[in-house]
């Protein structure tokens, strides 16, 4: 099995870091293509909790090695601090090697980031504040600072000189915030040279020598399919492709080497910022959910908004992606519900539509149509096989699967590494 995605089929926080962790000792390489450390995934094993944000979950995995691709923006103190942490903890990061295409997300696109959505005021998108959208916006109007950029000193300058010539009028004219000088940039990014040099590669052509050579790579997406900037529910999106498209754009790997999609859905479906999110709950069963699922962020603490499952979302997922195998993960948050409504299509100005709208603002006021699926009690923490879970479990989950366009492989019963229920192997 040569290239294989992991995304995330809803609004992020599906457990992508979990199902990474699940793979991790049967992988060669994990590839982070997408996004950079507005990303947060809660990894478990033991009584250790990791959380993971601009390196890929896989870095956990003992002999794996850890690649963060062109797609990626990197804000390099983070990467460092999180090297560091990881190492203090005994994880071996030395393996990790950094596309030298990759942007840099440098202190004005943080600023910028947290200004535009004070300016959005009640628009705003509910951002990381991490600089991810203006570091992506200055690369795709080419005046972006890439990774190799920091080797060149007179390059750097040069083009972080055209870079605050364009912001500083903005911050200062616009915002009213206090111009940023080039020397101040300069040397914040120029600390880190020395300690980043050995790590940075053409990390294409590293892959395709680990492809040609029948090792196995996993290719990990930050944030998911409802938040990608072109399939997702755009304006309120990250500003990356996290869909498996990203995979070879953000990595170089070419679309036919990839053999298999995985999608990663919860049982039912959280956000984090605003947005539309037909199925969001504003009562007690969204507190039951964010209570029992945990549901806080990982890279902000913000709480995150709860739903039930949305049948249409994970189906427009499947066929964007290309989804081949699903891991259905928190499947215990759902104990002790009398009954689960599941989304089976919406209803707008009193229409049936039983695909994602084609027109956002459809989408907006679409109101669920729901299905009821009777709920369990037992305790399911402990089930390692599909016939340990409740009658009630195993239909609910062969239901998802009937609606959601792609089989469910393996089904997340707790946070641990090993409380899971495999269906069919992930990697065969
Ligand atoms: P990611 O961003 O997709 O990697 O997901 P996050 O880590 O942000 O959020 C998922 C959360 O759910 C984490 O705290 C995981 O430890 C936890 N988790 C993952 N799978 C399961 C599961 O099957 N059951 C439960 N109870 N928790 C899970
Ligand atoms: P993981 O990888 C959930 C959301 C933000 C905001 C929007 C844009 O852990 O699933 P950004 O800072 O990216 O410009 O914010 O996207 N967002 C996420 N939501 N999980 C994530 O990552 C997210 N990354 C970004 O909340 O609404
Ligand atoms: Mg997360």
């Amino acid at each position: 099995m040569p290239a294989i995605v992991l995304v995330g089929a809803q609004w992020g926080d599906e457990g992508k870091g979990k199902a990474t962790d699940l793979l991790g000792d049967r992988v060669d390489y994990v590839v982070k293509f997408n996004g950079g450390n507005n990303a947060g995934h809660t990894v478990v094993v033991g009584d250790e909790k990791y959380a993971l944000h601009l390196l890929p979950s896989g870095i956990l995995s003992p002999g794996v090695v850890p690649i963060i691709a062109n797609g990626v923006v990197v804000d390099i103190a983070v990467l460092f601090e999180e090297l560091d942490a990881l190492a203090a903890r005994g994880v071996d990061v030395s393996r990790l090697r950094v596309s030298a295409n990759a942007h840099v997300i440098t202190h004005y696109h943080r600023t910028l980031d947290k200004v535009t959505e004070r300016f959005l005021g009640k628009r705003q998108i509910g951002t990381t504040g991490r600089g991810i959208g203006p570091t992506y916006a200055d690369k795709i109007n080419r005046v972006g600072i890439r990774i190799q950029d920091l080797f060149d000193e007179n390059i750097l300058r040069q083009k972080i000189e055209g870079a605050l010539h364009q912001k500083n009028h903005l911050l200062v004219k616009i915002y009213n915030r206090r111009a940023i000088t080039v020397d101040e940039i300069m040397d914040d990014l120029l600390q880190y040279v020395e300690r980043l040099r050995p790590m940075v590669d053409d990390t294409a052509l590293v892959l395709h020598r680990a492809l040609d050579e029948g090792k196995t790579v996993l290719f990990e997406a930050g944030q998911a399919t409802m938040l990608d900037v072109d399939h997702g529910t755009y304006p309120f999106v990250t500003s990356s492709s996290a869909t498996s498209g990203g995979a070879a754009t953000g990595s170089g790997v070419a679309p036919n080497r990839f053999e298999r999609v995985i999608g990663v859905v919860k049982a039912y479906t959280t956000r984090v910022g605003a947005g539309p999110f037909p199925t969001e709950l504003f009562d007690e069963s969204g507190d039951f959910l964010r209570e029992h699922g945990g549901e806080f962020g990982t890279t902000t603490g913000r709480p995150r908004r709860c739903g039930w499952y949305d049948a249409p979302i994970a189906r427009y997922s499947a066929r964007i992606n290309g989804v081949t195998d699903f891991v259905l993960t928190k499947l215990d948050v759902l104990t002790g519900l009398e009954t689960i409504p599941v989304c089976v299509a919406y209803e707008v100005d009193g229409e049936r539509v039983d695909e994602m709208p084609v027109s956002q603002s459809d989408f907006h006021h679409a109101k669920p149509i729901y299905e009821e699926f009777p709920g369990w009690s037992e305790d399911i923490t402990g089930a390692r096989s599909f016939e340990d879970l409740p009658k009630n479990a195993q239909d609910y989950v062969i239901a998802l699967e009937r609606m959601s366009g792609s089989r469910i492989s393996a089904i997340g019963v707790g946070p641990g590494r090993d409380a899971i229920v495999v269906r069919h192997d992930l990697i065969d």
